[in-house]
């Protein structure tokens, strides 16, 4: 889908922060080991939740989502090859193996592929599976697991620290009598999970990097869990207000973007934080320096979206990417519309200049195309964003937010 944004002269209003997507993906793959519906509340609804609902009526779950509430009853949930066209496009159905091998004892499934922001491979998901005693072939792209050893208390450690691989092995390991997995990596998503988990009856603590679980017998409940809002989204919406007008930005969680909103604080950024929200209004700040790291540090994920914010300083900045190998894209749009930036592999130096907003942009993944949104609202004229369909897969009711705030998208394809 090619849109057409139209920013106008001035941003303003109120945008209301939606369930976060990294965490639902992960909650409703977990939903399947509940004894009992569960009804989710503050569901975002966007393209990737809606393929999640997919693949779970294909393997005999019933999904009822309406507005931003999603039921999900597991009763006639059968084992199956996930061998869904969904399970090769979208990385996080990845959790489906961990609540499978919990439920099955064993889990077929396309290899999730790489994307543009790397290669991602899930070698230390698939260690943790084998050092829980199965055995992961991958054949032809197609990943089988089997059990091998039947093991009753793990104590294993991660070969490395990763959000996804920690998410799938606290999954994987519910129906083995106990769990101690060292070195895990828990953002506010993982741990979102976790409380669910807690929920529906798998008690599960965490102390530091060590995650322990021991089994104790499910009662059959209805369970009701409330998604945690977006802290991508909180802080895209918060630049957007920085760079263009004012914005009031409600239903945030503030622990969870303490590092990157104090970094903006620091800079000198107009934002004040109110009992309703966090106001921000268009500011110019100081130059920064960011890395990306694992939270509580500062996000991948915002990574693009700040380089656009820097590029509109005076002051240079900074900013080195650490997690994904491939995720720099933005800034050679950046060079393209004018803007000086020196890249040095996945370091960049950001020294402004006069921008140049081109007619059109073509959007990569996800958050390039947020941070595509951003560049088409420098200037007050319209531009082309391609490949919106990126954008939709994350980001909530996002024709109407940006229409509340006076920024005006339209399909042309
Ligand atoms: N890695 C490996 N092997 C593995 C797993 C990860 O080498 O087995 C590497 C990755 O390639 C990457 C690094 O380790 O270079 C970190 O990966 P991690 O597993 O921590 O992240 P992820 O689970 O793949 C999730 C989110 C990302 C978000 C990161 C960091 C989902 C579906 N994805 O990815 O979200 O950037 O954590 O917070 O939850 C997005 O929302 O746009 C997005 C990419």
């Amino acid at each position: 889908m090619n849109v057409q944004i139209n920013c106008g002269s001035q941003v303003k209003g109120t945008v209301s922060i939606s369930g976060a997507k990294n965490a639902i993906i992960p909650l409703l793959c977990a939903s399947l080991l509940a004894k009992g519906k569960v009804l989710f509340k503050n569901v975002p609804k966007i393209t990737d939740v809606t393929a999640t609902c997919e693949v779970l009526r294909k393997i005999g779950c019933k999904v009822f989502f309406k507005g931003h509430y999603l039921l999900v009853d597991n009763t006639y949930l059968k084992y199956k090859p996930l061998l869904f066209d969904e399970c090769i496009k979208m990385r996080g159905l990845y959790y489906l193996i961990g609540v499978f091998l919990t439920l099955f004892s064993k889990c077929e499934i396309y290899m999730p592929g790489g994307c543009k922001i790397g290669k991602r491979p899930i070698d230390i998901h698939l260690k943790a599976f084998e050092d829980m005693g199965y055995e992961c072939v991958v054949k032809e792209k197609i990943l089988k697991i089997t059990r091998r050893t039947v093991l009753s208390d793990i104590n294993i450690s991660l070969k490395d620290r990763s959000v996804g691989a920690t998410i799938n092995s606290i999954l994987a390991g519910l129906s083995f009598n106990s769990y101690k997995i060292d070195n895990t990596l828990l953002e506010p998503e993982g741990a979102d999970v976790i409380c669910f988990l807690k929920k529906i009856g798998y008690p599960i603590y965490v102390s530091n990097s060590l995650i322990q679980y021991k089994k104790i017998p499910i009662e059959f409940k209805f369970i009701k869990h409330k998604v945690i809002p977006d802290r991508i989204e909180t802080l895209s919406y918060l630049l957007l207000g920085l760079l263009k007008g004012e914005i009031l930005v409600k239903g945030v969680n503030l622990n969870h973007i303490d590092q990157p909103l104090n970094l903006l604080i620091e800079a000198g950024y107009d934002i004040k934080i109110e009992e309703k929200g966090i106001r921000v209004k268009k500011s110019t700040g100081k130059g920064m320096v960011i890395e990306t790291k694992p939270y509580p540090d500062f996000p991948t994920d915002m990574q693009s979206i700040f380089g656009v914010l820097c590029a509109c300083q005076k002051e240079s900045s900074i900013i080195v990417e650490n997690i994904f190998e491939n995720r720099m894209q933005i800034y050679q749009d950046l060079i393209n519309s004018g803007v000086n930036c020196i890249v040095e592999g996945n370091k960049v130096t950001i020294n402004g200049g006069s921008i140049d907003i081109k007619r059109s942009y073509s959007a990569c993944d996800l958050r390039h195309g947020m941070a595509l949104i951003l560049i088409s609202c420098i200037e007050n004229k319209k531009v082309i964003i391609e490949n919106f369909d990126y954008v939709l897969r994350g980001y909530d009711d996002i024709f109407n937010k940006l229409k509340g705030i006076g920024i005006f998208v339209k399909n042309i394809r």
